[in-house]
């Protein structure tokens, strides 16, 4: 249960993935993890044409970016609206000497906002200006245009950080827009009702919820709003599968594969440790 006695926001989100321990833990598997092999597979078979620019929402500290670079592909713009760690990714781009991957400062829910392409920021999250963070207008990023991406991603369950499901779907709705025609989303999810257990956890959350007990802080049935092993604060939406499919169909994407992790690759204990079980998920425009 969380202290806090009002719904989550985007801003609360933000400043939790800018506190140091988030960005230490963020940064250090951008350093030592590199890609899941779940997450090779997957892009890798979706993504055939290795000349592909690709975005990705959420880029963190560059662990999937810097990542895809090192598969070949042509261009990668990463995107996240936590400064602190959009300055890991830089500074790790600039380690590695690696000069196709653009990261910039947006936040994802206000890409497409009002039919333009712009991201104004939360205020209380920015230690720069706001006016900084418009990936269109941010001047490392200016040949950023409409549906002039051939992939866009959102990996590590980043697009469920994204408290209220209209402001998921307006993410959807940005990145939809900047996608070329045929272009692929690839993004992971938690599945509440994958296991027995977890199954038993809602169903009691449920309950919690239709006599209104509910933590306050949660948005909606299915959040999450905890602590993590590494002592930093994470909100996460847990949707079920059904959900998703919605989400996909009403802001203009074509459900086209979806699979839990397990089914895809094992993973070594490393990334178990980093991350738990999830959905891929593959949809195109
Ligand atoms: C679980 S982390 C994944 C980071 C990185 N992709 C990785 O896999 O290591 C999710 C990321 O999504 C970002 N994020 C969440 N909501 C966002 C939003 N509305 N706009 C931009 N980035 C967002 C967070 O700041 C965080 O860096």
């Amino acid at each position: 249960m969380s202290k806090a006695s009002v719904p989550i926001t985007g801003e609360t989100v933000c400043a939790d993935f800018n506190h140091v321990r988030a960005v230490l833990h963020y940064t250090k598997a951008a350093h030592s993890l590199g890609l899941w092999r779940s997450e090779q597979v997957v892009i890798e078979r979706f993504l055939t044409d290795k000349s592909a620019r690709l975005l990705e929402a959420g880029c963190g500290a560059g662990r999937v970016a810097l990542g895809l670079a090192q598969l070949g592909y042509a261009e990668i713009v990463g995107f996240d609206f936590a400064t602190e760690l959009v300055e890991q990714a830089e500074s790790l781009a600039r380690e590695r000497a690696v000069t196709n991957v653009h990261f910039a400062h947006a936040d994802a829910t206000t890409l497409a906002a009002q039919g333009k392409l712009n991201g104004n920021m939360p205020q209380k999250c920015t230690r720069a200006a706001p006016s900084t963070c418009n990936l269109i207008g941010d001047k490392r990023t200016e040949w950023v245009r409409a549906e002039s991406f051939d992939g866009a991603l959102f990996m590590f369950n980043g697009l469920m950080q994204i408290p209220g499901r209209e402001n998921r779907r307006s993410a959807l709705r940005g990145l939809h827009a900047l996608a070329r025609k045929g272009a692929p989303l690839i993004f992971t999810t938690h599945d509440r009702n994958d296991e027995a257990a977890e199954r038993r956890h809602w169903k009691r959350q449920a309950e919690i919820w239709a006599a209104g007990k509910q933590d306050p802080a949660l948005v909606e049935f299915g959040d999450r709003y905890f602590i993590d092993d590494d002592d930093y604060r994470v909100f996460m939406h847990l949707p079920d599968r059904a959900e998703i499919v919605e989400d996909l169909a009403a802001t203009g994407w074509t459900l086209e594969f979806d699979e839990m992790r397990r089914r895809l690759a094992v993973e070594l204990k490393p990334v178990r440790d980093f991350s738990d079980e999830c959905r891929f998920w593959v949809a195109r425009k």
